[in-house]
């Protein structure tokens, strides 16, 4: 396997470009397939460091000129919160009306 192909393209998930190579040469050509198949693009970050290099690999090995490759949909990047986090400022009364609560 050439170097170039065991370089981790997605380090939130460790998916590397021989992984995605693979999943173009089966058919997936949009970073949403690739995403589905491989997983790169899950990971923590969602994406944002991944998916403008699957974007480069597709263009490459298809030719799509990398402005035509279908996007992923957007998600909200995912982070832990403390519990205390979330309870600091609760206002049970504003958030719990009384008559589901049956005080
Ligand atoms: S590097 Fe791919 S999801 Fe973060």
């Amino acid at each position: 396997m050439p170097e170039k192909e065991k370089r981790i393209i997605c380090r939130c998930e460790e998916i590397a470009e021989q992984d995605i190579r693979n999943a173009v040469r089966e058919g997936y050509t949009t970073i949403k397939g690739i995403k589905r198949r491989t997983r790169a693009g899950m990971g923590l970050c969602q994406g944002r460091t991944c998916a403008s290099l699957i974007r480069d690999i597709i263009s490459e090995m298809t030719g799509i000129p990398k402005g035509q490759i279908e996007e992923d949909t957007p998600r909200f990047p995912a982070f832990s919160v403390k519990l205390a986090d979330l309870a600091r400022d609760f206002d049970r009364n504003e958030v719990i009306p009384d008559n589901v609560t049956g005080r």
